[in-house]
């Protein structure tokens, strides 16, 4: 347990501040995210009064609703999957600035009557003309929903006109570039912001201060004293209704690039000159620059993909992969996916960063584990004990928090040692959970603070860093060898391998 001694919130990325009125235009807005996660974490910052009354939401998909219909089925996302309505009269008032407009992604009409609709909702609600356009539609439609909105005059103030992107960014290294090109065309990078959700989450941000803000592991962090670090994003569930999206995405493109990459970047970048986006996001990008596979001449050293078959989840059967509704039989989707990365510079050279995520895998946990060298000389040595080396673990999920793992002597009169752990939990230390990361993000985009979001430099260089595996996978003859792991265990022996043809072993969490 650690003791609070000064707030360190004090250092936290930035003061908060209330954002102008604006519209917040969804997208695909008859989908999970918005009932799921956009309006409730609007709905809850509006209870904290974090956001200013005027704040409006405009719904758009291709789904004839009324702006009746979409207010009830946001309640319905509020009361199932945010904080609750609380009080009644607020919900009332709030759902006055809840609108739905009905159009097509690829139908001029459809912008033009958007248009005017957020022109009479500027003078109703007086949102002075900031407008935020969230695209949360299938990736392929991005390129049309953008090229419209430009075409539509919509992003044509670079101050008061947003765009957010939801992820994957692309498909690969030239779908991202093209993606760029079409978003260069019609607005400025300073109006882009590419979402990324694990960057709003509370842990993921507290790397920074934890690195940054904290004197005594600074001088750890390098390839003198780390050994190897680990990176883990492993789910319970399997690809659930989403096989559309899935089966051309897979654990690749839909958490490794993007997710744990970030993460990545986080624990191993230099020291920002600032906190403001752009230094943050210029040292992100360094660390890409200097990362590649480990082999890249015999893949399976540095990157192996699995798909889950039938097991056992909790006592429960579950089908595998092939047998989920939507999916093709035959598919190669990979629903897990294992890397190692080298980092070529004076930080890192030798030290492997071995990332994994998964689905239905036995829990649900994400964390970053920096493993630490064995000392030099082993000075207690006895058939009885085994010493592990240090690790400091930070914890994404679940119990947010930070611990560090280190031997301690044994009461009683032997000299035996044993591995204990000091930790650190949000939940205890602060009294609260962490919020979702959508609020943070929403609200950053709001006050036009890019430091969250992925720039486009950003982007294309960590579909660099895999673009050999991708085009080795994709390759036809690869296509039938997918490595198999049944559902509720680890991972395929593969990439046990992976890790411990190094000596190394994962860790079992
Ligand atoms: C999304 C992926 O980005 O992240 C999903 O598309 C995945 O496949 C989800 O389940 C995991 O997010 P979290 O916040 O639950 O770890």
């Amino acid at each position: 347990m650690v003791a609070i001694l000064e707030n360190p919130l004090r250092v936290g990325l930035r003061k908060e501040r209330m954002p102008e009125p604006q519209i917040l235009v969804i997208f695909g807005a008859s989908g999970d995210l918005t009932q799921r996660k956009l309006v409730p974490a609007i709905y809850q910052m509006r209870l904290d009064r974090r956001l200013p009354p005027e704040v409006t939401v405009v719904g758009v998909a291709r789904r004839p609703w009324s702006h009746d219909y979409f207010r009830e089925q946001m309640r319905e996302g509020v009361e199932k999957f945010g904080g609750g309505i609380g009080n009644e009269a607020f919900w009332e008032e709030f759902a006055k600035g809840l609108f739905y407009c009905p159009g097509d992604i690829d139908n001029p009409e459809s912008y033009q009557k958007l248009k005017d609709f957020l022109a009479e909702l500027d003078e109703q609600r007086r949102t002075r003309g900031n407008h935020i356009f969230y695209l949360s539609v299938s990736p392929n439609f991005f390129p049309e929903a953008i090229r419209q909105l430009g075409a539509a005059q919509l992003l044509a103030d670079p101050v008061k006109h947003r765009l957010v992107i939801e992820k994957p960014f692309g498909r690969d290294l030239s779908s991202a570039k093209a993606l760029n090109r079409v978003v260069q065309q019609v607005c400025q990078e300073q109006q882009v912001y590419r979402i990324d959700h694990y960057l709003g989450k509370e842990t993921v941000q507290n790397l920074m201060v934890f690195r940054f803000a904290n004197a005594i592991f600074e001088p750890l962090w390098n390839r003198q004293f780390v050994d190897h670090v680990q990176i883990t994003v492993a789910e319970t569930v399997g690809v659930e209704d989403r096989a559309g999206y899935y089966e051309s995405s897979g654990a690749l493109r839909d958490m490794l690039q993007n997710h744990l990459m970030q993460i990545f970047c986080l624990t191993a970048m230099e020291p920002p000159n600032s906190l403001d986006a752009d230094s943050i996001r210029t040292e992100k990008m360094k660390v890409l620059q200097a990362t590649r596979l480990a082999d890249l001449h015999n893949l399976e050293n540095s990157a192996i993909r699995g798909q889950y078959s039938a097991g056992w989840m909790k006592g429960k059967p579950v089908p595998g992969y092939h047998q989920e509704p939507g999916v093709d039989p035959n598919s190669t989707t990979p629903t897990y996916v294992a890397m190692k990365f080298l980092i070529d510079n004076w930080r890192w050279q030798g030290v492997p960063f071995y990332l994994r995520t998964g689905k239905r895998l036995p829990k649900k946990v994400s964390e970053i584990a920096i493993q630490f060298r064995e000392v030099p000389l082993l000075i207690f040595q006895s058939a009885a004990q085994q010493t592990a080396p240090n690790v400091l673990t930070m914890r994404v999920h679940p119990n947010e928090g930070i611990s560090l793992r280190f031997e301690a002597k044994m009461p009683g009169p032997d000299l035996r040692t044993r591995t204990v752990d000091m930790d650190f939990s949000y939940g205890s230390s602060f009294g609260v959970t962490s919020s979702d990361a959508y609020d943070r993000l929403l609200i950053d985009c709001m006050l036009g603070d890019q430091t969250l979001f992925t720039r486009s430099d950003e982007v294309e260089e960590a579909w660099r860093v895999v673009t050999p595996a991708l085009l080795a996978w994709e390759a036809p003859m690869e296509q039938e060898l997918v490595p198999k792991y049944e559902a509720g265990t680890w991972e395929p022996a593969e990439a046990e391998l992976l890790i411990n043809r190094d000596g190394r072993k994962w860790r079992r969490l």
